[in-house]
């Protein structure tokens, strides 16, 4: 369970206009994400620092994404430019706030942007990353199933710190939120705390924001007022409070970063495992919170699995290897020490140890590649070998090819990438240097430390190195000359 409590809402001050049965529209989004983040004392935005690969907005933008939003408002300031280019190509639109003066005004911001009535307002904080969309589609619904006017999400950190205390009558109705530097010492001492994402009835939140005054001790209008201003005109206010704090937290500080980054770590292992995945020692593995990792696959210690990787079954990954954006078949075998990105790994094939495969490498099935080789934009056929110090690009490798010890294509000239292209069950000597574009015949062999510059027909051999001389006693010779 995800929630704890039933809603708590404020008692009605007065008395409760009747409830509305019209159906509401479908949700709108406002994502705050303008403010400066001077707490993380960094030059990047703090919307833009990463937690388990990927950047906080976009983590919250996946959530909102899977209500499937009527329209999505991300409210940016000054660095509006570097922020909207990470979101490029998603379905949302921009509302400028500047200066950032406060969460209340940079809701405003985002109000503006949008129609003002419609379906409810889900107002959420560009911060606050780890947030499950099961749990925000719950805010939704019970707001609508409990008529209220303003619906909040709450959490029981371990330590309540900087963030807003929600205070509650003796009937444990929501009368409001404090911000812990405004809180009196009895205040500060509430375990329960507001989580920066509010689910608004659309009039509501029009209403309340005009409403909202500058806090007198930081000048700033908090979008936290809206639950005294609500309650106290008489409206509904409840707040369903997270069973896990650690989906709720949020981050203004690099120790905040550091504490996200190990709650999606765990979430993440906790996911494989208990989806029949073996994790020798969790405390060193890493898997993104894109990755996906099938039964009876085995991950060794220092194992980081990153972007959109997909693992099948079955499969073995040894000791300190990443695996970026990439998919391996079922009883493939990576490392120790690879470094994987954007790569396709067929089934059973094994890579390692000491491999470098870059984007564009499809290995087929049963293809082997062994330490010291690098390979980008390359395809090897099924049970090709590539087993030592070669560097394979912009290659097409039929099946069953042997790639001797140290083979190079020589894919650019100072211009241009070129193709190398090797047919199927061909033989490469080792040390030999193929200068693209050329192309290895079918069956054809190259001899051992060949620099080919022209095409190879199929089932030929290829030897362009100097024939060797031997000059008998040569070495007697010298010597003797020497010891004169
Ligand atoms: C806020 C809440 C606090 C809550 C916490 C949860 C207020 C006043 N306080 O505090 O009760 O416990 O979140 O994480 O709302 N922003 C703007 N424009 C601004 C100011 C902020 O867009 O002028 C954005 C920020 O970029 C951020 C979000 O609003 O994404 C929250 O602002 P932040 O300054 O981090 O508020 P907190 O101090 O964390
Ligand atoms: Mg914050």
């Amino acid at each position: 369970m995800t929630l704890k409590k039933k809603s708590k809402r404020a008692a009605p001050a007065r008395a409760v206009r009747p409830r509305r049965s019209v159906e509401e529209g479908p949700v709108r989004v406002i994502v705050l994400a303008a403010g400066a983040g001077s707490r993380m004392r960094s030059s990047l935005p703090k919307v833009l620092h990463r937690v388990g690969g990927r950047p906080l907005l976009e983590a919250v933008l996946d959530a909102a994404e899977r209500l499937s939003p009527s329209e999505t408002v991300v409210v940016l300031g000054t660095s509006r430019a570097l922020v909207e280019a990470s979101f490029e190509g998603r379905a949302v639109r921009v509302a400028f706030q500047d200066p950032p003066l406060g969460t209340g005004d940079a809701a405003r911001c985002g109000l503006e942007a949008i129609e003002p009535s419609g379906g409810p307002v889900l107002v959420l904080s560009g911060d606050v990353p780890l947030l499950r969309p099961e749990t925000l589609a719950e805010l939704v619904r019970m707001r609508q199933a409990e008529d209220l006017d303003l619906a909040f999400l709450s959490f029981r950190p371990p330590e309540a710190g900087a963030f807003g205390r929600v205070v509650r009558d003796a009937r444990g109705g929501v009368r409001r939120i404090v911000e812990s530097k405004n809180a009196t010492a009895r205040e500060v001492k509430i375990g329960e705390v507001n989580a920066g994402v509010y689910c608004f009835r659309a009039e509501a939140l029009g209403r309340c924001l005009s409403g909202i005054r500058k806090n007198a001790l930081t000048g700033e209008y908090y979008l936290t007022d809206a639950v005294e201003l609500i309650a106290a005109a008489g409206g509904r206010v409840g707040a369903i409070e997270i069973a896990d704090w650690r989906e709720a937290w949020g981050i203004n500080t690099r120790r905040d970063l550091a504490a996200a980054e190990e709650i999606e770590r765990r979430r993440s292992l906790d996911r494989a495992l208990d989806g029949g995945v073996t994790i020798l020692d969790p405390a060193s593995v890493r898997i993104g919170p894109r990755v996906e990792v099938a039964a009876d696959t085995v991950l060794h210690p220092f194992v980081s699995l990153e972007g959109r990787t997909r693992i099948g079954e079955g499969c073995e990954v040894f000791p300190f290897t990443r695996i970026a954006d990439s998919e391996l078949d079922a009883g493939a075998a990576v490392g120790p020490h690879c470094d994987v990105e954007g790569a396709r790994i067929g089934p059973r094939s094994r890579v390692g140890p000491y491999s470098r495969l870059r984007p564009g490498t499809v290995l087929e099935e049963d293809v082997r590649v062994g330490n010291f080789v690098e390979t980008k934009n390359a395809v090897l056929g099924r049970g090709t070998k590539a087993l030592h110090l070669s560097y394979l690009g912009d290659a097409e490798i039929g099946a069953g090819v042997n790639i001797g010890a140290g083979v190079i294509t020589c894919n650019y000239d100072g211009q241009n990438k070129n193709r190398t292209e090797i047919g199927e069950g061909a033989f490469v000597g080792s040390d030999s240097q193929l200068v693209a574009p050329v192309r290895v015949g079918r069956g054809a062999y190259v001899g051992a430390g060949s620099t080919i510059t022209k095409d190879v027909p199929d089932g030929a051999l290829a030897i362009s190195r100097e024939s060797q001389k031997n000059v008998e006693g040569w070495a007697a010779r010298r010597r003797a000359k020497k010891a004169h």
